[in-house]
């Protein structure tokens, strides 16, 4: 069989969606069935790993029927299943990995292990199909803040990456404590555009090489809120969320463009959930303009979790017969490997 003609279903259970996927090839996305479950924990404030694992059970079989249905094929046509194993919460992945190896037994087609860390990277390829490494990437998601030195498909080096919270940790816990909702990466982002960026002047830890550290703005914010409130001045939560997140985003986007530099990339790629920050996109992409860099990022639906970044991982990762099997077990606290 051609490479291109290669059909992988893709799943994805690491945190709190439950995502089926089916990609041909590499690159072209057939079906991205996503069921969330962010208003079930909403009203706990985050995820709840105990309800994550039961609503993944029950939506798992479904979201795999949707997406092969939407795909316009059946069970029998998928080539290969590829699934995430880490990192995430170790019964949200079971549920995942036990499907996978479930299917693969049962339909007799190879497993692949996904790593949910380069799956956020591979988005990048289905959303730019031209796109080849190598390239440094700036992975931010709700667990991980690392830059990473993409060599080539099957070859990642860490740079660097945050010493304590991961940047859309920091942006969920100030969000709680505003009073938005779970998740508050997206309600900051909204919020920030009609706050001054300037208005209050948060520090960010100077660490040394490419390594991040968001906890100590985390507190200054957090401080700062605090202090207000009990002196009883007014605080502008607009104001406050703008100037949050230009800390953060000067941070991510000083250390990229330096790395870029030293060590000779012409290509940079943003991925994870926190790459759909507008202020994050907007603020990368112009620096990169000026630097005369090729700024890469994926379209919405493909910057927080989905199932079909994960099959474009193992689609590569077959590439190189890189295959699992039936002894899979969930690896809750995976790095980046390669
Ligand atoms: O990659 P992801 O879906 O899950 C993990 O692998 O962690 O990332 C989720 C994180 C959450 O912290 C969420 O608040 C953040 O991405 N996020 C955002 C935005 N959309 C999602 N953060 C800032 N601005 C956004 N627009
Ligand atoms: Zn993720």
């Amino acid at each position: 069989m051609q490479a291109e003609e290669i059909l992988t279903l893709g799943i994805e259970t690491s945190c709190d969606e439950t995502a089926a996927s089916v990609i041909k090839g590499g690159r072209e996305i057939l079906s991205n069935i996503i069921s969330t479950q962010i208003p079930l924990h909403q009203k706990f404030g985050g995820v709840v790993p105990e309800i994550a694992s039961r609503k993944h059970i029950l939506n798992i079989m479904p979201v795999i029927d949707e997406a092969v249905r939407s795909a316009d094929m059946e069970l029998k046509d998928i080539n290969q299943i590829a699934v995430t194993y880490g990192p995430g919460l170790v019964g949200a992945l079971l549920v995942g990995v036990s499907a996978a190896k479930t299917l693969s037994f049962a339909l007799d087609v190879p497993l692949i292990a996904v790593n949910h860390l380069e799956g956020h990277i591979f988005a990048n390829f289905l959303t730019h199909t031209e796109l080849e490494p190598p390239f440094l990437a700036l992975i931010v998601s709700g667990g991980h803040t690392a830059l990473i030195k993409m060599n080539n498909y099957n070859n990642f080096e860490m740079l660097g990456q945050t010493r304590d919270d991961a940047a859309g940790e920091a942006f969920d816990k100030i969000a709680r404590v505003m009073g938005l909702p779970y998740p508050g990466g997206p309600e900051i982002d909204k919020l920030a555009k009609i706050g001054n960026a300037e208005a209050v002047d948060f520090p960010i830890a100077k660490v040394d090489d490419y390594d991040f550290s968001f906890s100590g703005l985390k507190s200054a914010v957090l401080n700062y809120l605090n202090s207000a409130k009990m002196k009883g001045e007014d605080i502008n939560n607009a104001d406050v969320a703008a100037s949050f997140q230009k800390a953060v985003i000067d941070a991510l986007v000083e250390k990229t463009i330096h790395a870029a530099g030293e060590f000779n990339f012409n290509k940079i790629v943003l991925a994870g959930g926190v790459a759909a920050n507008s202020a994050l996109e907007s603020t990368l992409r112009s620096k990169c303009e000026q630097k005369g860099f090729n700024f890469y990022y994926p379209s919405k639906i493909l910057c927080t979790d989905n199932a079909a970044m994960i099959a474009c991982r193992g689609y590569y990762q077959s590439l190189k017969k890189d295959f699992a099997d039936d002894r899979l077990n969930a690896v809750p606290g995976l790095g980046l490997l390669a």
